[in-house]
Protein backbone atom coordinates (compact mmCIF):
# COMPACT_ATOMS: atom_id res chain seq x y z
CA UNK A 1 0.00 0.00 0.00
CA UNK A 2 1.13 3.58 -0.38
CA UNK A 3 1.28 5.67 2.15
CA UNK A 4 1.49 9.13 2.96
CA UNK A 5 4.17 9.71 6.02
CA UNK A 6 6.14 12.93 7.19
CA UNK A 7 9.13 13.23 9.38
CA UNK A 8 9.85 16.36 11.29
CA UNK A 9 12.99 17.33 12.27
CA UNK A 10 13.01 18.58 15.61
CA UNK A 11 16.61 17.64 17.34
CA UNK A 12 18.47 20.39 16.91
CA UNK A 13 19.75 22.25 20.20
CA UNK A 14 19.44 25.80 17.80
CA UNK A 15 22.71 27.16 19.30
CA UNK A 16 21.75 30.38 17.06
CA UNK A 17 18.99 30.82 19.22
CA UNK A 18 21.44 31.78 22.59
CA UNK A 19 18.59 30.28 24.73
CA UNK A 20 18.04 27.61 27.32
CA UNK A 21 14.94 26.92 25.65
CA UNK A 22 14.96 24.25 22.50
CA UNK A 23 14.84 26.48 19.23
CA UNK A 24 11.48 24.03 18.29
CA UNK A 25 10.04 25.02 21.58
CA UNK A 26 10.15 29.48 20.99
CA UNK A 27 6.25 30.66 20.11
CA UNK A 28 5.16 32.36 16.85
CA UNK A 29 2.14 34.26 17.92
CA UNK A 30 1.53 31.85 20.76
CA UNK A 31 2.24 28.50 19.69
CA UNK A 32 5.64 26.73 19.45
CA UNK A 33 7.08 27.06 15.97
CA UNK A 34 7.18 23.21 16.01
CA UNK A 35 3.41 22.85 17.00
CA UNK A 36 3.02 25.19 14.06
CA UNK A 37 4.62 22.37 11.66
CA UNK A 38 2.73 19.53 13.07
CA UNK A 39 -0.71 21.22 12.75
CA UNK A 40 -0.74 22.27 8.78
CA UNK A 41 0.86 18.38 8.76
CA UNK A 42 -1.80 17.19 10.31
CA UNK A 43 -4.48 18.79 7.63
CA UNK A 44 -2.83 17.13 4.60
CA UNK A 45 -3.41 13.27 6.52
CA UNK A 46 -0.88 11.35 7.01
CA UNK A 47 -0.60 8.11 7.54
CA UNK A 48 2.04 8.31 9.69
CA UNK A 49 3.88 11.43 11.23
CA UNK A 50 7.01 10.97 13.17
CA UNK A 51 8.99 13.86 14.80
CA UNK A 52 12.80 13.41 15.19
CA UNK A 53 13.77 14.92 18.78
CA UNK A 54 17.01 14.75 20.61
CA UNK A 55 18.27 18.25 22.46
CA UNK A 56 15.01 18.48 24.66
CA UNK A 57 13.41 15.47 23.66
CA UNK A 58 11.23 15.21 26.69
CA UNK A 59 9.86 19.32 27.01
CA UNK A 60 8.97 17.93 22.94
CA UNK A 61 7.25 15.27 23.23
CA UNK A 62 5.27 17.08 26.54
CA UNK A 63 4.36 19.83 23.83
CA UNK A 64 3.07 17.43 21.12
CA UNK A 65 1.68 14.67 23.00
CA UNK A 66 0.47 11.28 21.26
CA UNK A 67 -0.16 13.53 18.28
CA UNK A 68 3.25 11.91 16.28
CA UNK A 69 5.44 9.21 16.73
CA UNK A 70 9.01 10.04 17.63
CA UNK A 71 12.20 8.91 17.25
CA UNK A 72 15.34 9.61 18.87
CA UNK A 73 18.58 11.05 17.59
CA UNK A 74 20.90 10.76 21.00
CA UNK A 75 23.72 12.66 18.66
CA UNK A 76 23.46 15.74 16.50
CA UNK A 77 24.78 14.53 13.25
CA UNK A 78 23.12 16.52 10.76
CA UNK A 79 19.62 16.53 8.97
CA UNK A 80 20.58 13.25 7.28
CA UNK A 81 21.07 11.12 9.88
CA UNK A 82 18.20 13.38 11.70
CA UNK A 83 16.06 11.31 9.24
CA UNK A 84 17.92 8.23 9.73
CA UNK A 85 16.47 7.76 12.75
CA UNK A 86 13.14 7.33 11.82
CA UNK A 87 13.79 4.30 9.51
CA UNK A 88 12.31 2.08 11.90
CA UNK A 89 9.41 3.42 11.78
CA UNK A 90 8.99 4.05 8.44
CA UNK A 91 11.91 2.19 6.39
CA UNK A 92 9.80 -0.94 5.07
CA UNK A 93 6.98 1.27 3.63
CA UNK A 94 6.01 2.06 -0.16
CA UNK A 95 4.93 5.46 -0.30
CA UNK A 96 5.88 9.13 -0.09
CA UNK A 97 7.27 10.33 2.59
CA UNK A 98 7.70 14.50 3.24
CA UNK A 99 10.67 15.87 5.43
CA UNK A 100 9.96 19.55 7.06
CA UNK A 101 11.49 21.07 9.59
CA UNK A 102 10.48 22.37 13.45
CA UNK A 103 11.85 25.33 12.60
CA UNK A 104 9.52 27.16 9.48
CA UNK A 105 6.64 27.62 11.16
CA UNK A 106 4.75 29.52 8.23
CA UNK A 107 4.48 26.83 6.20
CA UNK A 108 0.33 26.12 4.73
CA UNK A 109 -1.22 22.72 4.21
CA UNK A 110 -2.02 23.96 1.15
CA UNK A 111 1.86 24.33 0.19
CA UNK A 112 1.99 20.67 1.65
CA UNK A 113 -0.76 19.24 -0.54
CA UNK A 114 0.53 21.32 -3.76
CA UNK A 115 4.00 19.33 -3.41
CA UNK A 116 2.73 15.88 -2.67
CA UNK A 117 0.45 16.14 -5.88
CA UNK A 118 3.55 17.94 -7.90
CA UNK A 119 5.40 14.86 -6.43
CA UNK A 120 3.07 12.74 -7.91
CA UNK A 121 2.61 14.35 -11.64
CA UNK A 122 6.20 14.38 -11.71
CA UNK A 123 7.06 10.68 -11.05
CA UNK A 124 9.87 11.65 -9.53
CA UNK A 125 12.36 10.15 -6.52
CA UNK A 126 12.38 13.36 -4.38
CA UNK A 127 11.00 16.65 -5.11
CA UNK A 128 12.30 19.51 -3.70
CA UNK A 129 10.70 22.37 -2.32
CA UNK A 130 12.33 25.73 -3.08
CA UNK A 131 11.90 29.34 -3.30
CA UNK A 132 13.59 32.39 -4.62
CA UNK A 133 15.01 35.22 -2.55
CA UNK A 134 17.40 38.34 -2.33
CA UNK A 135 18.91 37.02 0.41
CA UNK A 136 19.98 33.56 0.36
CA UNK A 137 22.63 33.62 3.07
CA UNK A 138 22.39 30.66 5.23
CA UNK A 139 20.03 28.56 3.19
CA UNK A 140 21.24 25.92 0.55
CA UNK A 141 20.98 26.59 -3.30
CA UNK A 142 19.39 24.71 -5.93
CA UNK A 143 22.41 23.72 -8.02
CA UNK A 144 20.68 23.39 -11.11
CA UNK A 145 22.52 22.60 -14.57
CA UNK A 146 22.80 24.74 -18.31
CA UNK A 147 19.45 22.66 -19.30
CA UNK A 148 17.50 24.33 -15.69
CA UNK A 149 18.00 20.51 -14.53
CA UNK A 150 18.60 20.04 -10.96
CA UNK A 151 21.95 18.57 -9.69
CA UNK A 152 22.23 19.06 -6.51
CA UNK A 153 22.16 21.25 -3.44
CA UNK A 154 25.38 22.95 -1.64
CA UNK A 155 25.16 24.32 1.55
CA UNK A 156 25.89 28.18 2.68
CA UNK A 157 29.45 26.84 4.33
CA UNK A 158 30.50 24.38 1.27
CA UNK A 159 29.41 26.75 -1.10
CA UNK A 160 31.80 28.72 -3.90
CA UNK A 161 31.20 32.31 -4.57
CA UNK A 162 29.08 31.59 -8.14
CA UNK A 163 26.80 29.06 -6.26
CA UNK A 164 26.55 31.68 -3.03
CA UNK A 165 25.20 33.85 -6.11
CA UNK A 166 22.71 31.50 -6.61
CA UNK A 167 18.99 32.69 -5.20
CA UNK A 168 16.73 29.82 -5.71
CA UNK A 169 16.89 28.30 -1.84
CA UNK A 170 16.33 24.83 -0.05
CA UNK A 171 13.02 25.83 1.99
CA UNK A 172 14.26 22.54 3.91
CA UNK A 173 11.03 20.54 2.73
CA UNK A 174 11.16 17.79 0.24
CA UNK A 175 8.75 15.26 -0.85
CA UNK A 176 10.38 11.81 -1.23
CA UNK A 177 9.93 8.22 -2.44
CA UNK A 178 9.81 6.44 1.06
CA UNK A 179 11.87 3.20 -0.15
CA UNK A 180 14.67 5.65 -2.70
CA UNK A 181 15.14 8.05 0.50
CA UNK A 182 15.75 5.39 2.94
CA UNK A 183 18.17 4.01 0.51
CA UNK A 184 19.98 6.92 -0.31
CA UNK A 185 20.73 8.05 2.98
CA UNK A 186 22.83 4.83 4.15
CA UNK A 187 25.27 6.28 1.13
CA UNK A 188 25.92 9.49 2.91
CA UNK A 189 28.82 10.75 4.54
CA UNK A 190 30.43 14.18 6.59
CA UNK A 191 32.55 15.07 4.35
CA UNK A 192 31.69 19.04 4.45
CA UNK A 193 32.40 22.28 6.33
CA UNK A 194 30.53 21.50 9.18
CA UNK A 195 31.33 17.80 9.31
CA UNK A 196 27.47 16.87 9.26
CA UNK A 197 25.38 14.24 7.31
CA UNK A 198 23.32 16.15 5.53
CA UNK A 199 19.71 15.41 4.23
CA UNK A 200 20.71 17.71 1.09
CA UNK A 201 23.55 15.18 -0.21
CA UNK A 202 20.28 12.40 -0.67
CA UNK A 203 19.49 14.13 -3.49
CA UNK A 204 22.83 14.18 -5.80
CA UNK A 205 23.07 10.04 -4.77
CA UNK A 206 19.61 9.65 -6.51
CA UNK A 207 20.64 12.19 -9.71
CA UNK A 208 23.57 9.36 -9.66
CA UNK A 209 21.55 6.72 -9.43
CA UNK A 210 20.03 8.12 -12.32
CA UNK A 211 16.44 8.56 -10.68
CA UNK A 212 14.36 12.13 -11.71
CA UNK A 213 14.99 14.55 -9.16
CA UNK A 214 11.72 17.47 -9.36
CA UNK A 215 12.00 21.05 -7.76
CA UNK A 216 8.54 22.72 -7.02
CA UNK A 217 9.00 26.23 -6.68
CA UNK A 218 6.85 27.88 -4.24
CA UNK A 219 6.09 32.07 -4.98
CA UNK A 220 6.21 33.12 -1.08
CA UNK A 221 9.84 33.27 0.15
CA UNK A 222 8.52 34.01 3.07
CA UNK A 223 6.14 31.32 4.02
CA UNK A 224 9.41 28.80 3.56
CA UNK A 225 11.21 31.15 6.64
CA UNK A 226 13.53 29.23 8.79
CA UNK A 227 13.86 30.36 11.87
CA UNK A 228 17.50 30.36 13.33
CA UNK A 229 17.77 33.48 15.58
CA UNK A 230 15.94 35.86 17.06
CA UNK A 231 15.92 38.12 14.28
CA UNK A 232 14.26 35.96 12.06
CA UNK A 233 11.80 34.68 15.12
CA UNK A 234 10.76 38.66 14.80
CA UNK A 235 10.32 38.31 11.27
CA UNK A 236 8.41 35.11 11.38
CA UNK A 237 6.17 36.60 14.05
CA UNK A 238 5.18 39.59 11.91
CA UNK A 239 4.00 37.60 9.02
CA UNK A 240 2.28 35.13 11.37
CA UNK A 241 0.41 38.07 12.73
CA UNK A 242 -0.30 39.96 9.63
CA UNK A 243 -1.83 36.32 8.46
CA UNK A 244 -3.78 35.90 11.94
CA UNK A 245 -4.96 39.98 11.77
CA UNK A 246 -6.18 39.63 8.02
CA UNK A 247 -8.02 36.41 8.60
CA UNK A 248 -9.97 38.27 11.42
CA UNK A 249 -10.61 41.40 9.39
CA UNK A 250 -12.01 39.27 6.91
CA UNK A 251 -14.12 37.98 9.13
CA UNK A 252 -15.66 41.20 10.05
CA UNK A 253 -13.48 42.56 12.98
CA UNK A 254 -12.14 46.12 13.12
CA UNK A 255 -8.62 45.76 13.62
CA UNK A 256 -7.82 49.73 13.90
CA UNK A 257 -3.89 49.45 13.08
CA UNK A 258 -3.10 45.56 12.48
CA UNK A 259 0.67 46.83 12.71
CA UNK A 260 -0.02 47.31 16.22
CA UNK A 261 -2.10 44.22 17.15
CA UNK A 262 -0.83 40.69 18.47
CA UNK A 263 -3.51 38.70 18.53
CA UNK A 264 -2.49 35.13 19.12
CA UNK A 265 -3.53 32.12 16.71
CA UNK A 266 -5.85 30.20 18.64
CA UNK A 267 -7.83 33.33 19.40
CA UNK A 268 -11.49 33.46 18.13
CA UNK A 269 -13.49 36.85 18.45
CA UNK A 270 -16.98 37.69 16.91
CA UNK A 271 -18.22 39.79 13.99
CA UNK A 272 -18.11 43.62 14.57
CA UNK A 273 -15.46 44.08 17.62
CA UNK A 274 -13.45 47.11 17.42
CA UNK A 275 -9.67 46.54 18.55
CA UNK A 276 -7.86 49.50 19.13
CA UNK A 277 -4.05 50.08 18.41
CA UNK A 278 -1.82 47.87 20.87
CA UNK A 279 -3.76 45.03 22.23
CA UNK A 280 -2.96 41.64 23.08
CA UNK A 281 -4.86 38.96 22.97
CA UNK A 282 -2.91 35.76 23.95
CA UNK A 283 -4.07 31.69 24.76
CA UNK A 284 -7.41 30.40 24.33
CA UNK A 285 -9.47 33.58 24.70
CA UNK A 286 -12.47 33.91 22.97
CA UNK A 287 -14.35 37.35 22.34
CA UNK A 288 -18.24 37.91 21.63
CA UNK A 289 -19.39 40.06 18.90
CA UNK A 290 -19.59 43.77 18.92
CA UNK A 291 -17.33 44.02 22.20
CA UNK A 292 -14.89 47.07 21.85
CA UNK A 293 -11.15 46.62 23.00
CA UNK A 294 -9.68 49.59 24.25
CA UNK A 295 -5.93 50.55 23.33
CA UNK A 296 -3.29 48.73 25.12
CA UNK A 297 -5.63 46.28 26.76
CA UNK A 298 -4.54 42.50 27.38
CA UNK A 299 -6.57 39.50 27.44
CA UNK A 300 -5.21 36.02 28.39
CA UNK A 301 -7.06 32.96 28.18
CA UNK A 302 -10.44 34.44 29.09
CA UNK A 303 -13.86 34.81 27.63
CA UNK A 304 -15.76 37.58 26.70
CA UNK A 305 -19.44 37.24 25.79
CA UNK A 306 -21.39 40.02 23.22
CA UNK A 307 -20.94 43.75 23.84
CA UNK A 308 -18.47 43.78 26.06
CA UNK A 309 -16.01 46.96 26.54
CA UNK A 310 -12.77 46.81 28.15
CA UNK A 311 -11.16 50.16 28.24
CA UNK A 312 -7.04 49.45 28.73
CA UNK A 313 -7.42 46.94 31.40
CA UNK A 314 -5.69 43.80 32.29
CA UNK A 315 -7.98 40.15 31.86
CA UNK A 316 -6.73 37.05 33.03
CA UNK A 317 -8.18 33.40 32.96
CA UNK A 318 -11.72 35.22 33.91
CA UNK A 319 -15.11 35.59 31.73
CA UNK A 320 -17.21 38.53 31.27
CA UNK A 321 -20.63 38.40 30.46
CA UNK A 322 -22.92 40.53 27.95
CA UNK A 323 -22.77 44.07 27.98
CA UNK A 324 -20.29 44.37 31.08
CA UNK A 325 -17.59 46.61 30.59
CA UNK A 326 -14.19 47.67 32.60
CA UNK A 327 -11.58 50.05 32.96
CA UNK A 328 -9.81 51.96 32.08
CA UNK A 329 -6.95 50.97 34.22
CA UNK A 330 -8.17 47.91 35.83
CA UNK A 331 -7.23 44.28 36.29
CA UNK A 332 -9.32 41.45 36.44
CA UNK A 333 -6.87 38.50 37.69
CA UNK A 334 -8.04 34.71 37.43
CA UNK A 335 -10.90 32.68 38.31
CA UNK A 336 -13.35 36.08 37.75
CA UNK A 337 -16.54 35.95 36.67
CA UNK A 338 -18.31 39.00 35.26
CA UNK A 339 -21.99 39.06 35.16
CA UNK A 340 -24.11 40.80 32.39
CA UNK A 341 -24.00 44.84 32.43
CA UNK A 342 -22.15 44.63 35.20
CA UNK A 343 -20.14 47.53 35.40
CA UNK A 344 -16.36 47.99 36.69
CA UNK A 345 -14.26 51.69 36.51
CA UNK A 346 -11.38 52.68 36.73
CA UNK A 347 -8.27 51.03 39.09
CA UNK A 348 -10.58 48.16 40.13
CA UNK A 349 -8.94 44.84 40.81
CA UNK A 350 -11.11 42.20 41.36
CA UNK A 351 -9.72 38.35 42.25
CA UNK A 352 -11.50 34.76 42.09
CA UNK A 353 -14.78 36.36 42.61
CA UNK A 354 -18.04 36.22 41.03
CA UNK A 355 -19.83 39.77 40.11
CA UNK A 356 -23.83 39.15 39.09
CA UNK A 357 -25.94 41.07 37.07
CA UNK A 358 -25.99 44.74 36.60
CA UNK A 359 -23.46 45.42 40.00
CA UNK A 360 -21.08 48.81 39.41
CA UNK A 361 -18.01 48.88 41.36
CA UNK A 362 -17.14 52.29 39.69
CA UNK A 363 -13.41 52.86 40.79
CA UNK A 364 -10.70 52.08 43.27
CA UNK A 365 -11.67 48.86 44.33
CA UNK A 366 -10.17 46.14 44.99
CA UNK A 367 -12.51 42.85 45.28
CA UNK A 368 -10.86 39.46 46.09
CA UNK A 369 -12.53 36.22 47.43
CA UNK A 370 -15.91 37.49 47.27
CA UNK A 371 -19.43 36.59 45.85
CA UNK A 372 -21.30 39.72 44.64
CA UNK A 373 -25.31 39.21 44.02
CA UNK A 374 -26.89 41.14 41.65
CA UNK A 375 -27.95 45.41 41.64
CA UNK A 376 -25.29 45.92 43.77
CA UNK A 377 -23.70 49.83 44.63
CA UNK A 378 -20.03 49.32 45.64
CA UNK A 379 -19.09 52.49 46.28
CA UNK A 380 -15.16 54.29 45.88
CA UNK A 381 -12.45 52.65 47.60
CA UNK A 382 -14.18 49.70 48.79
CA UNK A 383 -11.75 46.64 50.52
CA UNK A 384 -12.96 43.47 50.57
CA UNK A 385 -10.17 42.30 53.10
CA UNK A 386 -9.52 38.75 51.87
CA UNK A 387 -5.98 38.04 53.52
CA UNK A 388 -5.60 37.66 57.65
CA UNK A 389 -1.86 36.82 57.00
CA UNK A 390 -2.21 32.96 56.85
CA UNK A 391 -5.23 32.38 55.11
CA UNK A 392 -8.08 33.75 52.62
CA UNK A 393 -11.41 34.16 53.02
CA UNK A 394 -14.69 34.86 51.40
CA UNK A 395 -17.16 37.52 51.43
CA UNK A 396 -20.34 37.27 50.44
CA UNK A 397 -22.71 40.21 49.39
CA UNK A 398 -26.68 40.07 48.73
CA UNK A 399 -28.43 41.38 45.72
CA UNK A 400 -29.48 45.14 46.10
CA UNK A 401 -27.05 46.24 48.92
CA UNK A 402 -25.39 49.70 48.87
CA UNK A 403 -21.55 49.28 49.95
CA UNK A 404 -21.07 53.32 50.90
CA UNK A 405 -17.36 54.66 49.95
CA UNK A 406 -14.15 53.53 52.06
CA UNK A 407 -15.95 50.57 53.71
CA UNK A 408 -13.35 47.64 54.87
CA UNK A 409 -15.29 44.28 54.87
CA UNK A 410 -13.27 42.20 56.55
CA UNK A 411 -13.87 38.24 55.69
CA UNK A 412 -14.95 35.85 56.79
CA UNK A 413 -18.15 38.00 56.33
CA UNK A 414 -21.73 37.71 55.20
CA UNK A 415 -23.78 40.82 53.84
CA UNK A 416 -27.29 39.74 53.38
CA UNK A 417 -29.25 41.46 50.21
CA UNK A 418 -31.18 44.68 50.65
CA UNK A 419 -28.80 45.96 53.24
CA UNK A 420 -26.68 48.79 53.82
CA UNK A 421 -23.34 50.15 54.82
CA UNK A 422 -22.51 53.70 55.47
CA UNK A 423 -18.85 55.64 53.85
CA UNK A 424 -16.26 54.80 55.98
CA UNK A 425 -17.24 51.71 58.16
CA UNK A 426 -14.87 48.54 58.61
CA UNK A 427 -17.03 46.20 58.76
CA UNK A 428 -16.13 42.57 60.63
CA UNK A 429 -19.37 41.31 61.53
CA UNK A 430 -22.50 39.88 59.46
CA UNK A 431 -25.46 42.49 58.50
CA UNK A 432 -28.82 41.17 58.07
CA UNK A 433 -31.31 41.93 55.54
CA UNK A 434 -32.61 45.50 55.54
CA UNK A 435 -30.05 46.32 58.34
CA UNK A 436 -28.25 49.68 57.94
CA UNK A 437 -24.31 48.60 59.44
CA UNK A 438 -21.96 51.81 60.64
CA UNK A 439 -19.34 51.44 61.95
CA UNK A 440 -17.03 54.41 62.22
CA UNK A 441 -15.40 57.64 65.11
CA UNK A 442 -18.82 59.73 65.91
CA UNK A 443 -17.59 63.27 64.53
CA UNK A 444 -17.15 65.69 66.79
CA UNK A 445 -17.24 69.86 66.20
CA UNK A 446 -15.25 72.19 68.46
CA UNK A 447 -16.77 75.94 67.88
CA UNK A 448 -14.38 77.99 67.19
CA UNK A 449 -11.30 76.40 67.54
CA UNK A 450 -10.41 77.26 63.78
CA UNK A 451 -9.44 80.65 65.33
CA UNK A 452 -6.96 78.78 68.17
CA UNK A 453 -4.64 77.58 65.25
CA UNK A 454 -1.26 78.96 65.35
CA UNK A 455 -1.88 79.63 61.13
CA UNK A 456 -5.44 80.70 61.37
CA UNK A 457 -6.25 83.44 59.04
CA UNK A 458 -9.19 86.09 59.29
C1 LIG B 1 18.72 23.35 6.49
C2 LIG B 1 19.18 22.80 5.15
C3 LIG B 1 19.31 23.95 4.15
C4 LIG B 1 17.98 24.66 4.03
C5 LIG B 1 17.46 25.12 5.40
C6 LIG B 1 16.02 25.60 5.28
C7 LIG B 1 20.58 20.83 5.58
C8 LIG B 1 21.97 20.29 5.67
N1 LIG B 1 20.44 22.13 5.31
O1 LIG B 1 19.74 24.24 6.97
O2 LIG B 1 19.70 23.44 2.88
O3 LIG B 1 18.11 25.78 3.19
O4 LIG B 1 17.47 24.02 6.33
O5 LIG B 1 15.53 26.14 6.45
O6 LIG B 1 19.65 20.07 5.74
N2 LIG B 1 18.09 18.93 13.07
C9 LIG B 1 18.01 17.72 13.72
N3 LIG B 1 19.15 17.02 13.93
C10 LIG B 1 20.37 17.44 13.51
C11 LIG B 1 20.45 18.69 12.85
C12 LIG B 1 19.28 19.40 12.64
O7 LIG B 1 16.93 17.28 14.10
O8 LIG B 1 21.35 16.72 13.74
C13 LIG B 1 16.84 19.69 12.85
C14 LIG B 1 16.84 21.05 13.53
O9 LIG B 1 16.26 20.97 14.82
C15 LIG B 1 16.00 21.89 12.58
C16 LIG B 1 16.16 21.21 11.23
O10 LIG B 1 16.71 19.94 11.47
O11 LIG B 1 14.63 21.87 12.95
C17 LIG B 1 17.10 21.99 10.29
O12 LIG B 1 18.37 22.12 10.92
P1 LIG B 1 19.15 23.49 10.89
O13 LIG B 1 20.42 23.31 11.65
O14 LIG B 1 18.28 24.60 11.27
O15 LIG B 1 19.52 23.56 9.33
P2 LIG B 1 19.80 24.84 8.47
O16 LIG B 1 21.18 25.31 8.72
O17 LIG B 1 18.72 25.84 8.64
CA1 LIG C 1 17.04 26.08 10.03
Amino acid sequence: MATKNTVILAAGKGTRMKSKLYKVLHRVCGRTMVDHVLTQVEQVKMDNIVTVVGHGADAVEKELGSRTKYAVQEEQLGTGHAVMQAEDILGNLDGITMVVSGDTPLFTAQTFDNLFEYHKSKKAAVTILTSHTDEPTGYGRIVRNSLGIVERIVEQKDASKEEQAITEINTGVYAFDNQALFSALHSINNENAQGEYYLTDVIEILKKQGKTIAAFQMDDFYESMGVNDRVALSKATKIMQRRINEAHMKDGVTIVDPDNTYIDVDIKIGADTVIEPGVQLKNHSVIGENCYLGAHSEIRNSTLHDNVTVTSSLIEDSEMFDGSDIGPNSHLRPESSIGKGVHLGNFVEVKKSTIEDNTKVGHLTYVGNAKLGKNINVGCGVVFVNYDGAKKHETVVGDDSFIGSNSNLIAPLNVADHSFIAAGSTINKDVERYDMAIARERQTNKPGYFKKLPYQKD
